[in-house]
């Protein structure tokens, strides 16, 4: 299978990997054939690329760090449990709904034992997802990539699920933002900036005082956005954020930046990987920073990208010591035509090739 853009999928293309909307429900299941229409409700709905069959390379799967199963899972508490959490916060306390964190803590821990059990092997983050479900898929990104950087930096396994549960809520306040602010097409003025802003003291009051949710969860809703250097928000604190923000900081950031977003497509992971490291000495947290390197897989088995020497190709293998540096079965030639016979590029061995565009 390889990832391609929607705008360039063939009508009978086959779906190779299911979509999911913002609960977790299957919206379009793995084998179906895409038709034209089918193609335009995807592209209405704001799904930008698909995971298709491709007989050339049949025998590429993306890694599964986190199960199909236990990734819906997670779309669905997060969708419920922000529902909830943004429905008491517009009720009186009497009615607020009690035991939410349980939900959250079980499946966290259940992403726990997945994640455990595929140490060292790279995470990869699904990308497919439409602009409804970007809350709940950007959460559960964060939080399988918080988790593993948590793996990686020792912490111990109450600690990587109190850590979990804090990052699948972290952006809870979003909710109390007018969704016309959160998801406008164009650059957001001075005051709507300030309004989104308002996400995380929202989020501390919405998790606060909570006794069936960890206190950790409102500290990280209050931090994400803060900075070591001080040119965070809301308070513009220095070096005082807890471990858990500053894990949740940098997830965040690299998810925010190289998922495909209302205003922009994705940046190209490693230019993601390039801010994040480019702000690690000022911004972020430098050993959270090196451990993050060690745990993301920059170019996911399966994704589809462009050469600069206008070779196409898909990655079919990444290692975490080199992550910008995948193998790629090249396909196209620099003119765009199909090869006969595909053949495999090392780009540890081929240091002058570059990658120059992903359809991620
Ligand atoms: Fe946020």
């Amino acid at each position: 299978m390889r990832i391609t853009w929607l705008s360039r999928v063939k009508v009978g293309s086959v779906l190779a990997q299911s979509i999911l909307d913002e609960r977790g429900r299957v919206l379009l299941a793995s084998g179906i054939e895409l038709s034209d229409s089918l193609i335009r409700r995807l592209q209405s709905r704001g799904i930008r690329s698909v995971y298709i069959v491709d007989p050339l390379c049949d025998d590429v799967r993306p890694d599964e760090v986190v199960s199909e199963t236990t990734r819906r899972t997670l779309i669905e508490v997060a969708y419920n449990n922000l529902t909830l959490l943004s429905r008491d916060m517009r009720t009186s306390s009497a009615f607020r709904q009690r035991g939410l964190g349980q939900e959250v803590r079980k499946v966290v821990n259940r992403l726990l034992g997945e994640i455990g059990a595929h140490r060292g092997m790279a995470v990869p983050l699904s990308a497919v997802y439409d602009y409804d479900a970007e809350l709940y898929h950007h959460s559960v990104n964060v939080t399988i990539l918080s988790i593993a950087i948590g793996v990686k930096l020792g912490l111990t396994s109450r600690q990587l699920s109190d850590l979990g549960v804090s990052a699948l809520l972290h952006d809870v306040g979003k909710l109390m933002i007018p969704s016309s602010v959160l998801h406008k097409p164009g650059k957001l003025t001075s005051s709507e900036y300030e309004l989104v802003k308002t996400h995380t003291t929202h989020g501390f009051q919405m998790l606060s005082g909570r006794l069936d949710i960890p206190s950790y969860a409102a500290v990280v809703a209050y931090e994400h956005h803060e900075r070591l250097n001080g040119e965070g928000y809301p308070r513009g604190i220095r070096e005082e954020q807890h471990l858990y923000s500053r894990i949740v900081a940098v997830s965040d950031v690299y998810e925010a930046l190289t998922a495909n977003r209302v205003y922009r497509t994705g940046y190209l992971p490693h230019h993601a990987l390039e801010f994040i490291l480019g702000g690690s000495a000022v911004g972020f947290d430098t050993t959270v920073v090196d451990s993050f390197i060690k745990c993301v897989a920059l170019y996911p088995v399966g994704t589809t990208v462009r050469l600069q020497s206008g070779e196409t190709g898909v990655v079919v293998a990444s290692y975490p010591e080199q992550p910008q540096r995948p193998v790629i079965r090249i396909l196209r030639d620099s003119q765009g035509c199909d090869l006969t016979e595909s053949y495999e590029m090392d780009l540890r061995e081929n240091l002058l090739a570059e990658i120059i565009e992903c359809e991620f």
